[in-house]
């Protein structure tokens, strides 16, 4: 046989489409199969008709609730198996060839057992059901900062998500060409059928779960579980654990962070990337909307989650947003706190976890001030105030195309990026760490990042206000030794010739009475206009142990009372705190042993010495 017919015949075993020329593609759907032994293969297309079926069918399947079709158009309620309703850090795995390259904060397993076990649990896991083969690009299609991925999933639900988050469907067969180099993220909710058998609404295996990830071969494999970041894989998955391996070996950045476009009255536009831990309003801060009195400022939205960051030819990061979509936590979020959001939820929305209501609509606590007078919670169940029971799961989520987003940039879909004029670190802390800090050196500004802690909050843990060191708000999803990453983030301040400002940030302080010091939401616009113009070169600010910081008189307070005994307030350094917080940051250090990087014991020691002044 020679190539063409070769190819010919795998597209036929596995029933590819004529302009899949693929052959590592090809050969790699047919292997998956003859292990998973689905009933059959469906390539997916990525069109709108695709989605509606596939979305017709889960209606039928009892897998999707259809929503009124006035009140929320061609939206869905999905309820998740209660055992299925989060990432499972736990059940995470960097399966890196040596266990030194996982490092200490990731679950590791040898790469060849790890690959016996899959093997044994992939074996007969789609019985029964249809694979799906899912194209997708992480980034505009073709950008040189983009990477593409396939995924193979035996969920539909799955496939219209990844439909709503990532630049999904036949075309992305045309940057693959040949033999283009992609991702392959393998996905099965582990719930076979056996003949005849009648299915559940949410198939998963409740005990068993598995979310793998091999940086030397660069893919993915997910067992076990349906939801969110467990299974849309190019999500945390790809376009951070994965990608930042590929940061590492390429020389740019897959980051845990926003970014945001900020526009002046004068029509400068600046952009600025900023990681959160995971439920400290990321998708706010991307979707702010300043305060009326700061008239010809707009905000407008890249992305909410991830940045890929790579050095251009002119001596700037530019960043793109590899999702394209938005999974976002709904509790918690209305008219009041991120009215962007709701705008962008008003259709073509597909739910999971939410309360539903009487008339067809979705509710979630916050999202009105009052509860309406009866719902259907989100595991199905008759719902009434004062029941005792949240309505929606603390970790429901809303899916979402971001073009629907009114704040949405217009450069969002640029393959070229956008050029980035600082970094943000921001976490949950009620005291310690002031309102906004600036690095006066790149090497501080990583230190500041490499050793944020955010306070848990009981939805996660249980335990409330317990201090989480969270490196970059990247714990969960470095794909590598965190140690190494601070030397990569160290190094790359030297790849571009104007890198960005660094900032640290804490809307989360309280005051005496354990009230909320800072109003948040909109009003940290103030501290945005700040920075912006740090970066411009235009604000002032003092010099403090932190580094710069501005006074009082540095701040546009107009449309708030904010008194200056409540800014020195968010802003105070208290030199007993910073010594019980210096020492949590080496309980970090000494968990890196050899790998901490010399650049951040030097900020460390200094940081030591002007902190008790
Ligand atoms: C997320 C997270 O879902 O960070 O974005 O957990
Ligand atoms: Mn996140």
């Amino acid at each position: 046989m020679n190539g063409s017919d070769s190819l010919s015949a795998l597209a036929a075993a596995t029933g590819a489409p004529a302009h899949v020329r693929h052959a590592r593609l090809l050969d790699w759907v047919r292997d998956i199969a003859a292990l998973t032994k689905p009933d059959r293969i469906e390539w997916s297309d990525g069109s709108s008709d695709e989605y509606d079926r596939l979305c017709d069918a889960m209606v039928r399947a009892g897998t999707l609730v259809r929503l009124d079709p006035v009140k929320r158009p061609h939206s869905f309620l999905a309820r998740s198996d209660p055992s299925d309703v989060a990432r499972v850090e736990d059940r995470t795995f960097i399966c890196s060839a040596r266990e030194e390259d996982a490092g200490p904060t990731n679950n590791w397993v040898e790469p060849g057992e790890m690959h016996r076990t899959l093997r044994g649990l992939f074996d007969g896991s789609m019985r029964g059901r249809t694979m799906y083969v899912v194209p997708f690009s992480m980034g505009p299609l073709g950008s040189p900062i983009a990477h593409v991925g396939v995924e193979i999933t035996d969920s539909p639900y799955v496939v219209a998500n990844m439909k709503l988050m990532t630049r999904m469907g036949a075309a992305v067969y045309d940057v693959l060409g040949e033999d283009g180099a992609f991702v392959p993220c393998v996905h099965s909710v582990g719930a076979p059928l056996a003949p005849g058998a009648k299915d559940v609404a949410w198939p998963c295996d409740a005990k068993n779960k598995y979310i793998v990830h091999f940086p030397e071969a660069l893919e993915i494999w997910s067992y076990g579980s349906g939801y969110g970041g467990n299974a849309l894989l190019g999500k945390k998955c790809l376009a951070l654990r994965i990608a930042s391996v590929m940061g590492r070996d390429q020389g740019w950045l897959a980051e845990h962070m926003l970014i945001l476009g900020v526009a002046s009255p004068g029509g400068e536009k600046r952009y600025v990337a900023a990681a959160f831990p995971s439920a400290c309003g990321k998708t706010n801060f991307a979707m702010l909307i300043p305060p009326p009195e700061f008239d010809g400022w707009r905000v407008t939205t890249i992305g909410d989650d991830i940045a890929w960051i790579k050095p251009s030819a002119d001596g700037r990061f530019r960043a793109i947003n590899p999702e394209a979509g938005y999974f976002g936590v709904a509790p918690g979020t209305s008219y009041e706190s991120n009215a962007n959001a709701m705008e962008t939820l008003r259709e073509n929305v597909i739910f999971t976890n939410v309360a539903l209501t009487d008339d067809g609509n979705v509710w979630w606590e916050g999202m009105t001030r009052t509860p309406p007078a009866h719902l259907i919670d989100w595991q199905g169940k008759p719902w009434a105030p004062g029941c005792g029971r949240p309505a929606a799961h603390p970790n429901a989520r809303f899916t979402v195309a971001a073009i629907q987003c009114p704040s949405l940039d217009p450069e969002w879909d640029n393959p070229e990026g956008v050029p980035i004029s600082a970094f943000v670190f921001g976490a949950r802390r009620s005291d310690t760490v002031p309102l906004v800090s600036q690095a006066r050196s790149w090497e501080e500004g990583v230190y500041k990042a490499a050793t944020m802690g955010s306070e848990t909050t009981a939805a996660a843990t249980g335990k409330v206000g317990e201090v989480r060191r969270d490196p970059f708000a990247m714990l969960p999803f470095c794909g590598y030794h965190m140690g190494d990453y601070f030397d990569h983030w160290l190094r790359m301040g030297s790849r571009v010739s104007e890198p960005p400002e660094i900032f640290s940030v804490n809307w989360f302080r309280r005051d005496a009475d354990g009230r909320l010091a800072w109003p948040g939401f909109g009003q940290n616009m103030r501290v945005l206009k700040w920075m912006i113009e740090r970066c411009a070169g235009r604000a002032e600010a003092i010099e403090t142990a932190l580094g710069f910081v501005p006074r009082y008189d540095d701040l546009d307070w107009s449309g708030l009372e904010f008194e200056i005994t409540q800014f020195v307030e968010v802003m105070r350094i208290d030199s007993a705190q910073w010594a019980l917080e210096l020492g949590s940051h080496d309980a970090l250090f000494e968990r890196l042993g050899d790998k901490r990087p010399d650049a951040l014991m030097t900020e460390r020691a200094r940081l030591e010495g002007v902190i008790a002044m």
